[in-house]
């Protein structure tokens, strides 16, 4: 009974796959918790209420106005007397009101209200889903705490495949555990991950980029999450989805994912795996530069700041372990030593990043792990199986007790 005593304040939206959260109460209830359900008008042409108070073993709600409802639990008592609220399914329109601050029903309205965390099943057409509305609403949620879980790929009512398909029953109570009652040696950390590389804008069109794919860093974020962390991944622009279970914020340049590291904090751990742009254009123009049968004038550019010795010099609010990477083509351990003293952190991850190696975009690493104490060189590995020792070695380190 991994949920005993957890209260799970359920809204379910108006889509087809309303029909499979009446089987994510029974899920739910199975695993000990009590689930209490809001259906917001759309849910009831799929779902009634009866079947979801016949499942949950308590009262449904629907209206805001109710006479009955608000004399009996109101809807600031149903927005904070639960542990969680989940969302599912999450639809596009559910999305975009939560994301606009909306409350103009029982739903809209305690999610507006709710401090509670929540999480969101989203379930809709796969042209909705990737719509450019629905994952700026997607990033605005995320960037306000707001955790997801799916949407999965695959076929869905329209006879249609593609992401959009909810999340099955199941995988919505592990998020839901995951969550409430997180198990594994990095349960109660909060471990921030940056990822992928850094675009710095010449002009609307054009930017100056990495070879970096950030898989590494996106593999660590998930061995976080598997090891119990909550785990907030700052990531540059990546061809990689979505993970389930973790926030991820979407930046484009250093200064803005500076920004969103900033935002993130305070974490236990923070782990900067993102190949950061080392300089930037000073003058980026608003208009695309034209070519003119002429040379191009040279770019000025100018140093970024570092978002790692930033974070690690800082005095107050310092995560306990700062991990950097070193991707070098000479001097491997020279440089990351250098490195580890200049930049302030605990431990870095160093690589040879050559061509030949086949480690920026490729799928595994050879790394060697530098601390104050000596030096650790580890076979080459899958990226998978490098971030899963590096999230044990770093839980190893770690003196204070979880808060
Ligand atoms: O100085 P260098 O780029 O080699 O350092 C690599 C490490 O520093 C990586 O951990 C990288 O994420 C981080 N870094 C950063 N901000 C920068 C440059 C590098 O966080 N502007």
């Amino acid at each position: 009974m991994v949920l005993a005593g957890k209260r799970v304040l359920l809204v379910i939206g108006g889509g087809i796959a309303a029909y499979k959260a009446l089987d994510l109460i029974r899920r739910l209830r199975e695993r000990g918790a009590s689930v209490r359900c809001i259906l917001t008008a759309g849910a009831q042409a799929f779902v009634t209420p009866l079947a979801a108070s016949a499942l949950s073993g308590q009262r449904s709600h629907t209206d805001l106005f109710d006479r009955e409802d608000e004399a009996d639990i109101g809807h600031i008592r149903l927005a904070r007397d639960a542990d969680i609220v989940v969302v599912a399914p999450a639809t596009a329109n559910l999305m975009a009101r939560m994301a606009g601050g909306h409350a103009d029903d029982l739903a809209s309205t305690v999610l507006l209200a709710t401090t509670l965390p929540i999480l969101l099943a989203p379930a809709m057409n796969v042209r909705m889903w990737q719509h450019p509305a629905t994952q700026r609403n997607l990033a605005t949620l995320q960037a306000d705490g707001v955790r997801v879980v799916g949407p999965n790929d695959g076929a869905m009512a329209e006879a249609e495949t593609g992401p959009g398909r909810m999340a099955e029953p199941l995988e919505i109570a592990d998020a839901v555990r995951q969550v409430l009652a997180p198990t594994g040696p990095l349960a109660g950390r909060h471990v921030l991950i940056t990822s992928g590389p850094t675009h710095e804008p010449i002009d609307p069109v054009r930017y100056i980029a990495n070879r970096s794919s950030g898989k590494q860093g996106h593999a660590i974020a998930r061995a976080a999450a598997a090891a119990g962390a909550r785990v907030t991944l700052v990531s540059g622009p990546v061809s990689l989805p979505d993970q389930a279970g973790i926030t991820t914020v979407h930046v484009e340049s250093a200064r803005d994912m500076l920004a969103a590291v900033e935002m993130a904090l305070p974490a236990d751990i923070g782990i900067f795996a993102a190949a950061v742009a080392d300089w930037r254009v000073v003058h980026a123009g608003a208009q695309k530069m034209k070519k003119d049968g002429g040379a191009l004038q040279p770019l000025s550019l100018t140093e970024n700041p570092d978002i790692l010795a930033t974070i690690a010099h800082r005095t107050q609010g310092r995560p306990e372990l700062v991990v950097g990477f070193a991707a070098e083509t000479q001097n491997v351990i020279a440089n990351a030593k250098a490195k580890l003293a200049r930049k302030g952190c605990d431990l870095i991850v160093a690589n040879d990043v050559s061509a030949e190696g086949g480690v920026m975009g490729g799928d595994m690493n050879t790394v060697h792990l530098v601390g104050p104490t000596g030096i650790e060189t580890w076979p080459t590995l899958s990226k998978a199986e490098v971030a899963s020792r590096l999230v044990s070695a770093v839980g190893a380190l770690l003196k204070s007790s979880p808060s």
